[in-house]
């Protein structure tokens, strides 16, 4: 079934694959976006990937009149909300912009909703809520805990939307806690994009394999883990992004709210991404190892059962498809605008 769908954050690097994923599933989508951390071409690359022209309105998910007029004018069925602030130590710096955007834009968004009569939403939350998790694979009913206040506005959207279809049953929400997401779309005309230097491991290993850094700063050997170097959960975004079409499916077929993992299910180490990154940009990538990253979790891997069971998702994609996929990224990517 086609349906109409809002896609706050569209231009952005989860958003935009999984626009590609939900035209490819048949929906309508119109990209919502004010291009504070996405490239202007995106668009025009969105539409060499699918085909079709693609319908964009810049503007800011804070702004509740001009959500009123798109509701008004595309009559959506539903809303992606990928649209917030993401990183981690920025948020430590600048706590009060992370509320405003990440709550705040939330909060202006189902507002907007209720008054347009649209309640399906698939939220992007993160495994970051989980704070230092007791358990892993660690599944969803673990504690929330936050570690910063990037984590905090996570667990807070979380919470609004659990207190909303309680208050509300006609209100169906799926909050989807993405682990690691990393690679880009088989085209390359899309991928992550750090505007600077990169703090996560994925883009600044590809920024090493691109000689635009020297080398690798490993955060510790000393974890408790296989290599001793910290593992995470990665997912290919075109996996993650096919999460998001199955999240939907459930909200627009059968009306039942959800709150799943994304993620494989199987961990990584650093120097395995980074042997890994070898193998796909065929070059040595120097890496010296350094002091442990303050806050920094030794292992973060999803329980992945839930999501096969309740949406019928499955990674199919592998360490290797996401080294090889975002080294033809950036090696294609010079010079965006
Ligand atoms: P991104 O920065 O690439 O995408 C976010 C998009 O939102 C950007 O295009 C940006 O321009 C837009 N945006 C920001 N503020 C806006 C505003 N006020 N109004 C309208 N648009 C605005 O980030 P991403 O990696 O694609 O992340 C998407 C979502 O997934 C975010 O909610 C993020 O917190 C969450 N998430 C990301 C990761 C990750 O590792 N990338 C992990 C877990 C959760
Ligand atoms: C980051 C975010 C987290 C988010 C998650 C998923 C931070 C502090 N946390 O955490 O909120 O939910 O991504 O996208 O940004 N590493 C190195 N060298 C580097 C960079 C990283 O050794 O230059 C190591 C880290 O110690 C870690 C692993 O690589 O073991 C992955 O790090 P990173 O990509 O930053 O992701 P997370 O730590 O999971």
């Amino acid at each position: 079934m086609t349906s109409r769908i809002l896609l706050t954050g569209g231009a952005g690097y989860i958003g935009s694959h999984t626009y590609v994923a939900l035209c490819a599933a048949g929906h309508e989508v119109v990209i919502l976006d004010n291009f504070a951390n996405a490239r202007r071409s995106v668009p025009e690359r969105l539409e060499q990937i699918t085909g079709r022209p693609v319908r964009v309105i810049t503007g800011d998910v804070r702004d509740g009149a001009m959500l009123d007029a798109a509701f008004a004018r595309h009559g959506f069925d539903a809303v992606v909300h990928f649209a917030a602030l993401k990183a981690v130590g920025e948020s430590m710096t600048r706590p009060l912009d992370y509320f405003d955007v990440n709550v705040g834009g939330l909060t202006t968004v189902l507002q907007a909703m209720e008054r347009a009569g649209c309640r399906r939403l698939v939220f992007s939350s993160s495994a970051t809520v989980y704070g230092v998790p007791d358990e892993t694979p660690t599944p969803e009913i673990a504690e929330l805990r936050a570690m910063n206040p990037y984590g905090q506005t996570k667990i807070i959207g979380e919470q609004m939307l659990g207190w909303l279809q309680q208050a509300d049953p006609r209100w169906a929400v799926g909050i989807l806690r993405y682990f690691n997401p990393a690679g880009a779309h088989a085209s390359a005309l899309i991928g992550e994009d750090p505007r600077d230097i990169p703090n996560n491991l994925m883009p600044y290993v590809a920024r090493v394999a691109l000689g635009a850094l020297d080398r690798i700063a490993v955060f510790g050997d000393d974890y408790d883990t296989p290599d001793g170097t910290g593992v995470r959960d990665y997912i290919h975004v075109e996996d993650l992004a096919r999460g998001h079409v199955l999240s939907l499916a459930r909200l627009v077929g059968s009306g039942m709210g959800h709150v799943v993992n994304l993620g494989t299910g199987r961990g990584h180490s650093v120097l395995e991404v980074i042997a890994a990154y070898q193998r796909a940009c065929n070059r040595h990538l120097p890496h010296v190892i350094i002091d442990r990253r303050a806050g920094d979790v030794p292992i973060y891997v999803a329980r992945a059962d839930k999501a096969a069971e309740v949406l019928g998702f499955r990674t199919e994609k592998t360490l290797d498809e996401m080294c090889a996929s975002s080294w033809q990224w950036v090696s294609t990517a010079e010079g965006l605008t």
